[in-house]
């Protein structure tokens, strides 16, 4: 079993957005069980909270589910995930500020370097942008969630 963690500020869109499209790539691929996807925040503002439900509504409309509840990111994930992948710097630069000393720096990636598809270096927070931006997050990770579910089958195979 692959465990893979998906973080973002508040992990009311961007994370639980990618956790449920990987979810869904998984479960299309035949193999349900097999990867398991969770997302945190870096911060704790909306820990207990559905995802917002502009982005609800966009997966939805594109056909992916969308569960969940709002957690925050916390030191325990680093040995518990085998992949961790933040959506831009800053998400990047918080999760690394937990592990001083770099034991897991290796697990921590911005999920943009698994695009193919697109160039763009992060995956732009869509809270405070109107509708385009969380169709945008969604094309971005469709993107990098499929090249991910990729590249974790042949890293296990
Ligand atoms: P997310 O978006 O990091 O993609 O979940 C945000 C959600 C909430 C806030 C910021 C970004 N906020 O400031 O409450």
């Amino acid at each position: 079993m692959t465990k893979v963690l998906f973080v973002c500020l508040g992990n009311i869109c961007r994370s639980p957005a990618a956790e449920n499209i990987m979810n869904y790539l998984v479960d299309q691929a035949g193999l349900t069980g097999t990867i398991i996807s969770d997302s945190a925040g870096t911060a704790d503002y909306h820990v207990g909270d559905l995802p917002d439900s502009r982005m609800i509504a966009t997966l939805t409309k594109r056909g992916f589910p969308a569960h969940g509840r709002g957690r925050q990111f916390k030191p325990s994930d680093f040995e518990d995930f085998d992949y961790i992948l933040v959506m831009d710097q800053a998400n990047y630069r918080d999760v690394l500020r937990l592990d001083p000393e770099g034991h897991y720096r290796h697990k921590v990636e911005l999920i943009t370097s698994y695009c193919r598809a697109h160039t763009l270096n992060a995956v732009p927070d869509p809270y405070y942008g109107g509708p385009e931006g969380f169709n945008q997050v969604i094309d971005l990770l469709v993107d990098a969630c499929s090249v991910l579910l990729t590249t974790v089958k042949t890293e296990k195979a």
